[in-house]
C-alpha cells in the first residue's frame, strides 16, 4: 500500500468522524504538510473529503471508478499486482499494448472511464462512454501460440462467471466470446498478443462491458445496472477476479476441462448460424455443434462438422 493509500484507510476507518491531520500524521509517521499533499491527490483522482477547520479531514463519499485503490482491495485473487486508471484514453488495448512492448509485468492492468477509439474484434468500433468498464490485462504466459488460442474463450467465460456472481441471471456466450443477457449484448473481449513461432510473448485481454445505461443507450445492448444492484466498482472486481480465476484454470486444467462449460453456457445450442468474415462474406453455414480441445467452434453442415476457427456468427436476431 502506497502512503496515501494509508490514508485513505485512515480516512475511511474514522468515517463518518473526521480524523485530525496532525493524529494522521502522527499515525503515519509523515508531515502534517505530507497528509495534506495526499488528501489533495486523494480530492482530484474523485475522493470526496471535506476539510473542517479546526476538526480534521472527512471522507464522505468514495469514487464510482475503477481506481486502484478501490478495485486492489477487493479482489480475491493475486495475479493482477497493479491496476492504473486513466478516466479516459483512445484505447486501453492500444496503450497496454505499448505498455507491454516497454517491458510492463505479467499482471498489469489499465482501466478507463472512457475510450474515444475504442475496438472491438473485426475491426469494428467498441463505443465507450463514461459509465461502463473499460479494462485491459497484461498476461506474459508460458505458452505456444496453439496452447494460447482457446484464450478468448477461457476469458468470456470468466466474465460470465462473474456477471453471475454479482446476481446477474440469464447469462450467456456467443462464440467466441460475446457475453449476453437475455439475448443483448453486454459485454466483448478483444484479445491481442505478440508472438514467436513458439512462444507468445505477450496476451493483451481487452474487456468491455455495459454497465449504466447511458442518456443515449445503444440499440440491442443490455446494461449490467439493470440486472443488477452494481456499479463500476463492483463489476470490474469481479471481472478481474472471473478472468484471473479462468486463466489459472485453463493453466492447470486446460481448455478440455473448461470445454463442457463453455458449451452449457453457450447462446447458441441448437441454433442455424451463419458464419461471416471480416468482409461480411458467408464461410460456413450449419448447426451449432459444441467447440473443440483448441476452441474451434463446430458447425454441422450437410457435408459433416467444420470446425471454425475465426469469423463472426449471424443469428436470424442481431445483436450489437
Ligand atoms: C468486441 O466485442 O468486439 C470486443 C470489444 C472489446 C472492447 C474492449 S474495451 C477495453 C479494450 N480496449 C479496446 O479498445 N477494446 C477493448
Amino acid at each position: 500500500m502506497s502512503r496515501r493509500d494509508d490514508v485513505l484507510a485512515a480516512l475511511a476507518q474514522a468515517a463518518p468522524d473526521p480524523l485530525s491531520g496532525q493524529r494522521l500524521a502522527e499515525r503515519l509517521g509523515i508531515s502534517r504538510v505530507a497528509v495534506g499533499k495526499h488528501v489533495a491527490a486523494l480530492i482530484d483522482a474523485g475522493y470526496a473529503i471535506d476539510a473542517i477547520a479546526g476538526t480534521g479531514y472527512r471522507l464522505t463519499t468514495r469514487p464510482d471508478l475503477p481506481l486502484d485503490s478501490e478495485v486492489l482491495p477487493r479482489l480475491e485473487t493475486s495475479l493482477w499486482t497493479e491496476i492504473a486508471f486513466v478516466p479516459e484514453t483512445g484505447s486501453t488495448n492500444d496503450d497496454l499494448k505499448g505498455a507491454a512492448r516497454d517491458g510492463a509485468p505479467h499482471g498489469s492492468v489499465l482501466a478507463a472511464g472512457g475510450q474515444s477509439e475504442g475496438r472491438g474484434r473485426l475491426g469494428r468500433t467498441w463505443l465507450s462512454p463514461q459509465g461502463g468498464v473499460y479494462v485491459s490485462m497484461l498476461l506474459r504466459p508460458e505458452m505456444s501460440p496453439a496452447q494460447s488460442a482457446p484464450v478468448p474463450l477461457v476469458v468470456g467465460l470468466g466474465v460470465a462467471r462473474a456477471l453471475e456472481s454479482l446476481g446477474v441471471e440469464s447469462v450467456a456466450l456467443k462464440w467466441p466470446n460475446d457475453v449476453w443477457i437475455d439475448r443483448s449484448k453486454v459485454a466483448g473481449v478483444l484479445v491481442e498478443s505478440s508472438a514467436e513461432a513458439d512462444w507468445v510473448e505477450w496476451l493483451v485481454i481487452g474487456v468491455g462491458l455495459n454497465v449504466k445505461r447511458p442518456a443515449e443507450s445503444f440499440e440491442g445492448a443490455a446494461y449490467i445496472a439493470d440486472h443488477a444492484d452494481v456499479g463500476i466498482v463492483d463489476t470490474a472486481a469481479a471481472v478481474l477476479d472471473g478472468v484471473a480465476r479462468a486463466w489459472e484454470q485453463l493453466a492447470v486444467e486446460g481448455f478440455a476441462a473448461m470445454r463442457a462449460e463453455y458449451e452449457a453456457r453457450s447462446a447458441l445450442v441448437g441454433e442455424d448460424l451463419r458464419v461471416l468474415d471480416r468482409a461480411g462474406v458467408e464461410q460456413v453455414r450449419g448447426v451449432w455443434s459444441g467447440v473443440d480441445d483448441t476452441g474451434r467452434m463446430l458447425v454441422r453442415t450437410p457435408d459433416g462438422i467444420t470446425p471454425v476457427a475465426s469469423g463472426d456468427v449471424t443469428l436470424d436476431m442481431q445483436a450489437r
